[in-house]
């Protein structure tokens, strides 16, 4: 991971002796129109910074847009060598999530110009900056810096790294010490666990394979203290997961069984919240193989996996008060002599060893990701999950329907997406609800047997959920399509081209949304 140091400080801005500066600013203009010229100002109270700007701001040249940046040397009357201001677009607009991306653009900036040291000002308690609440914007904003701070090149021979060495949030001395102290430790652990997501992700098939995906979670849980298993190929036979062993059977490669558990102390009853992942370390789409074009990027196929074990690390550091187990299938789906065959049926995992399984016909053989759900969370629901979350890289077809704008999400509870739903205002993550519906079910019945791999081409992100659900059954599931969100294709101002950790955060608040109410005895 990252070398940056980090610290919050409370010393006035002016005085501060450093590299690079970095202040937020908005653009204050109201009206609407083509008269209604930009109108920047610093999100700041700070004078004499304010005065350092003051000519830059009356240029015109900056206007304040979302992520938009410009650089000052020598800002007269400030200690700092330079000053950067870092737009977070309209006022009216501008959220915590603005703040997330500015501190990312700011580190961002401040990497290839060899600067290592950055102080970024968070916005000053205006009365005009309500939609801007000070404690979230901390966290926000160190979060969006050790996002931004993350770059992919890890096996590039000549890599310097040009990781900022520190980075130091700055408040104000009459703001509250101890509540923004506890944002700011809890953004670490959340920026954190999101680019450990991301280094798993953006490792090769070849350098992370199942079982070493298995030994980097192991690792992970036995540094914070998580209960684990890593299980394999004999497992998957004793619980009779004839879907997730279809997929692995053609690899030399042998499955990984990840299952991570947290159990806070004295916390015996309440919720168990069981968090399935996707694990597929590379998907050649197997007999029914993929073209050529682009399928190295099948190596992020693990993506909902990873979000998995990076949640589960943010929940063992910041210990909520419910019950966490995290089963993620790992496999590569290869084609070979061993492989399973379209026309193949496959049978499940049974819920209990006297129930049968469900009897799955294969179509395509590159619909592998609901085979290795379909065990895990029926294997989530035998260890005692009461409610249900899957992430994963699933289906082409939500990338078709949302672009890389929004995840996909889908639910079969009102209340438990509720939940999901206002977790989003927290994390910044981008979800849209599709719809599950008989109609869809309709589709995945086989003739031979219960269900179907595929559904055709139409509503294909609908057919896998409802895939998915058949081993849900009632309980309360949310299903994460991040096939469009879990690599950024275009590098942005504040975040790399590569993994992006997508969910990391959403599923954490998620989990949080569960804590038993504190007792008042
Ligand atoms: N891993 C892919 C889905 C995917 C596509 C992820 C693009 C990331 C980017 C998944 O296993 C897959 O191959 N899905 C097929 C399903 C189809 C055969 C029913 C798809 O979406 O084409
Ligand atoms: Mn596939
Ligand atoms: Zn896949």
């Amino acid at each position: 991971m990252g070398n940056m140091k980090t610290q919050l400080s409370f010393a006035p801005l002016a005085g501060i002796e450093t590299e690079l500066l970095a202040v937020l600013a908005a653009d204050t203009q109201t009206a609407k129109g083509p008269d209604a010229k930009p109108q920047p100002a610093l999100l700041t109270a700070d004078l004499s910074v304010i005065s350092a700007a003051e000519a830059a701001l009356a240029s015109g040249e900056f206007k304040a847009g979302a992520n938009e940046t410009l650089l000052l040397h020598a800002p007269a009357g400030l200690a700092a060598k330079r000053l950067l201001l870092v737009g977070v677009g309209n006022q009216a607009k501008a959220t915590v999530h603005s703040v997330r991306s500015a501190a990312g653009t700011a580190v961002r900036f401040t990497k290839p110009r060899g600067i290592r040291e950055l102080i970024f000002a968070l916005p000053q308690s205006a009365p005009d900056l309500q939609s801007l609440p000070l404690a979230p914007c901390t966290r926000a904003a160190i979060e969006g810096a050790l996002v931004g701070d993350f770059d992919p090149d890890t096996y590039r021979s000549d890599r310097k790294d040009q990781s900022v060495q520190s980075f130091t949030l700055a408040a104000s001395a009459n703001d509250n010490k101890a509540d923004l102290e506890a944002a700011f430790a809890e953004g670490i652990i959340l920026g954190e666990s999101q680019n450990f997501t991301r280094s798993l992700v953006n490792e090769p098939g070849n350098k992370l394979t199942p079982s070493i995906l298995g030994r980097r979670a192991v690792e992970m849980a036995e540094e914070v203290g998580l209960k684990w298993d890593h299980f394999s190929t004999d497992k998957l036979h004793e619980l009779k997961m004839g879907a997730f062993w279809s997929v692995s059977q053609g690899s030399a490669e042998p499955p990984a069984l990840i299952v991570m558990r947290y159990e806070p102390v004295g916390v015996t009853e309440g919720p168990v919240l069981g968090l399935v992942g996707k694990g597929i370390t590379f998907d050649s789409g197997g007999i029914s193989i993929k073209p050529s074009d682009n399928m190295e990027k099948m190596k992020y196929d693990m993506a909902g996996g990873a979000a998995m074990i990076g949640a589960m690390r943010a929940v063992a550091l910041l210990k909520p008060k419910v019950r966490v187990i995290a089963v993620v299938c790992a496999a590569e789906n290869m084609p070979s002599g061993t492989a399973q065959k379209p026309g193949d049926v496959q049978t499940a995992m049974p819920l209990s060893p006297d129930k049968p399984g469900k009897t799955i016909e294969i179509i395509n053989t590159d619909a592998e990701g609901r085979l290795v759900l379909a065990d895990g969370l029926t294997y989530a629901r035998q260890l005692g999950a009461t409610h249900l979350i899957d992430a994963a890289t699933l289906t082409g077809a939500c990338v078709v329907a949302l672009g890389y704008v929004n995840a996909g999400a889908f639910s079969n509870d009102d209340e438990t997406w509720g939940k999901f739903d206002a977790a989003l205002a927290t994390s910044g993550e981008k979800f849209w609800r599709l719809p599950l519906g008989e109609e869809y079910a309709e589709l995945i019945k086989s003739d031979i047997g219960d269900i179907k791999n595929t559904g055709g081409r139409w509503g294909g992100a609908s057919t896998a959920a409802e895939f998915l659900k058949v081993f849900v059954d009632d309980t309360p599931w949310i299903h994460l399509d991040i096939a469009g969100l879990a690599w950024v294709e275009d590098s942005k101002p504040y975040i790399a081209k590569g993994p992006s950790g997508v969910a990391v955060r959403s599923i954490l608040e998620w989990v949080r949304s569960y804590q038993a109410p504190a007792s008042s005895s």
